[in-house]
C-alpha cells in the first residue's frame, strides 16, 4: 500500500466523483455535435473582428479563417462562429483521438491533479518514465536497437537534438546527406537543410548540406540507381565529412512521396560502411502506416540509429541506440513537456499499442483503402477531377484536376467554405493532403467527406469553365 500523499488525493471519492461527471457532461453536449454546419450570420462581424485581430497579434494572416471554440465531437470540430466542419487535417497531423475525446480528457483531468502544470528536464514525474519507456519499446520492438529517449516540445527541437548527438558522435564530421525536398522543419539548423527556398529567405546557411535525389515510383531501378551514384559521388566529394544523413520514409511537406525498403536499403548500406549515422524523421509518419513506425513497415530496423516523433505523440521525442550516448551538457531544455501532454502521450500511445491500427488489414489501411475507393469513384463519374489518393496509409494526398497552384488553392478554400478542412503539400504538382484522426473517423465520415470534396471540385470546374 502506498502512503503517498498523492495517491490519497487522486483516489479521494469527491475527485472521483467530479471525473465521472465531467465524462458524462461531455457525452451530454457532444451528443448534439454530429453534423457540419454553417457559421451563424449574428456572429460574423465579431468573428471578421476576432481574424484581423489574430493577423494583428502575429503579425501575419492566419492560412484560415479558423478559430476554434474549444469544442468538437470526432473528426467534427466547431468554430467560434459557430460553424461545424470536418477535421481532415488536424492540427497538421496532431489529434489523432478526434476533437474532446473523451479517453484524452479523462487524462487530461488526470494530468490537471498534478502538482506542476509543466515538467522538465530537471525535475519530471513518474508518467515522464512511462513515457520514454514507451517510445523505446515501441521503436524497438522489431529488432531496432534503440535504447534512449529524450523528450521535447516541438519536432523541429527533436530534430535539433537529433543533428547534435550524430554530429557530437562523428565530429569532427559535420556535413549533413539529405533527400531533395526534405522538411526538417524551421530552425536555424533546420532552415538549412528543409529543401525549400521560401523557408530560408535571408537565413544564413548554418549547415552544410548534400542533397540526395529521393525514390520515384514510376523509375524504380533508375532513383535507386542515381541515388546511390548521388552518395557515393558526395561521400567521395567529402570523404569522413559527413555525421549523419536524414530520412523522411514518406516524404510529408514534400508531397506526400513514399520511398522504398530497396532505395532506402541500398542507401542505408552504405552509410554503414562509411560509419554516417542513419537518422530517421517520423514526426508526420509515426503512427501512419502498418506499423508504429514508418522504418518498421519498409524492414529497415537494423539500420537506424536515431529517430524523431511528434505531431501525434503530443510530447516530441528524439530516440537512439548506445552508441550514440550523447555528453552531459549537449542537450537540454526547460520543457519536456506539459503534465497533460505528457498523460495524452501515454495513453495515445496505449490506444496505439492495443488497438487495431496496425497490420495489412488494421484500420490505418482500412481508412486509406476507403478513400481510394471514394476516389476511384470520383474519377469514374468525373474523369479528371482528381488523382491519387498518394502518400501511404493515413497520410492521404491527391491532386485536383491540373495540380496547378491556382486550382489547388481554389480548392482548398472552396472546401474550407464548405465544411471540410484539409491542407496542401509538394509542388508541381501541388497536391492537397489529408491526416485524418484515425481513432474516431468512421466509413460514412469518409463518404461525407468527399461528397463534399466532389460537390466542391465540380462547382470550381464551373465556374473556371463559366470565366473562359
Ligand atoms: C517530417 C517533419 N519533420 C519535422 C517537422 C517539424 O515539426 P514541428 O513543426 O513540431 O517543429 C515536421 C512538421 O511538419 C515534419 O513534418
Amino acid at each position: 500500500m502506498s502512503n503517498l500523499k498523492s495517491d490519497e488525493f487522486v483516489s479521494d471519492p469527491r475527485i472521483q466523483k467530479a471525473r465521472e461527471l465531467v465524462l458524462e457532461a461531455l457525452s451530454d453536449h457532444q451528443a448534439k455535435l454530429t453534423r457540419i454546419a454553417d457559421a451563424d450570420p449574428d456572429t460574423a462581424d465579431h468573428y471578421d473582428a476576432l481574424i484581423d485581430q489574430f493577423k494583428q497579434a502575429r503579425g501575419n494572416p492566419l492560412f484560415y479563417p479558423y478559430i476554434g471554440s474549444g469544442f468538437g465531437n470526432g473528426t467534427l470540430v466547431e468554430l467560434k462562429d459557430g460553424s461545424v466542419k470536418y477535421d481532415m487535417i488536424s492540427g497538421i497531423g496532431v489529434h489523432i483521438m478526434g476533437h474532446s475525446n473523451k479517453q484524452l480528457l479523462a487524462s487530461s483531468f488526470d494530468a490537471m491533479l498534478g502538482d506542476t502544470i509543466m515538467q522538465g528536464n530537471l525535475q519530471q514525474n513518474a508518467e515522464s518514465l512511462e513515457l520514454m519507456q514507451r517510445f523505446i519499446r515501441l521503436a524497438a520492438k522489431n529488432g531496432a536497437k534503440i535504447e534512449h529517449c529524450f523528450l521535447s516540445t516541438s519536432g523541429a527541437t527533436a530534430n535539433e537534438n537529433a543533428l547534435k548527438i550524430a554530429m557530437q558522435k562523428n565530429a569532427p564530421a559535420s556535413r549533413v546527406l539529405a533527400f531533395e525536398h526534405c522538411f526538417m522543419g524551421r530552425t536555424l539548423a533546420l532552415a538549412s537543410l528543409t529543401d525549400k527556398d521560401a523557408y530560408r529567405v535571408g537565413l544564413p546557411k548554418t549547415v552544410d548540406v548534400d542533397y540526395i535525389p529521393f525514390y520515384d515510383a514510376n523509375d524504380h531501378l533508375g532513383s535507386i540507381r542515381r541515388a546511390v551514384k548521388a552518395l557515393e559521388t558526395c561521400i567521395q566529394r567529402y570523404p569522413k565529412k559527413h555525421a549523419l544523413m536524414c530520412f523522411e520514409m514518406i516524404q510529408g511537406e514534400g508531397g506526400y512521396y513514399p520511398g522504398h525498403h530497396d532505395f532506402f536499403y541500398a542507401l542505408m548500406m552504405i552509410l554503414k560502411q562509411h560509419h554516417i549515422a542513419v537518422f530517421v524523421d517520423e514526426i508526420q509518419s509515426f503512427g501512419r502506416t502498418e506499423n508504429a513506425f514508418a522504418f518498421q513497415t519498409f524492414k529497415l530496423d537494423k539500420f537506424i540509429d536515431i529517430l524523431c516523433v511528434g505531431k501525434m505523440t503530443q510530447v516530441c521525442a528524439t530516440l537512439f541506440v548506445d552508441e550514440y550516448q550523447w555528453k552531459p551538457g549537449l542537450i537540454s531544455q526547460t520543457f519536456t513537456g506539459a503534465t497533460a501532454s505528457i498523460y495524452a502521450a501515454n495513453t495515445i500511445l496505449a490506444e496505439l499499442e492495443n488497438g487495431d491500427y496496425f497490420g495489412e488489414h488494421g484500420r490505418n489501411m482500412q481508412i486509406a483503402q476507403v478513400f481510394a475507393s471514394e476516389f476511384d469513384a470520383m474519377n469514374e463519374r468525373h474523369p479528371g477531377m482528381i488523382s491519387g489518393p498518394y502518400g501511404y496509409g493515413i497520410m492521404i494526398a491527391f491532386t485536383a484536376y491540373d495540380g496547378s497552384l491556382d486550382m489547388t488553392k481554389k480548392a482548398i478554400h472552396a472546401l474550407y467554405k464548405n465544411g471540410v478542412i484539409a491542407f496542401v503539400a509538394g509542388k508541381d504538382p501541388y497536391r492537397m493532403r489529408f491526416l485524418p484522426s484515425a481513432a474516431v473517423i468512421t466509413d460514412d465520415d469518409i463518404k461525407n467527406v468527399c461528397e463534399i470534396l466532389e460537390r466542391t471540385l465540380l462547382d470550381i470546374h464551373e465556374e473556371a469553365n463559366k470565366e473562359d
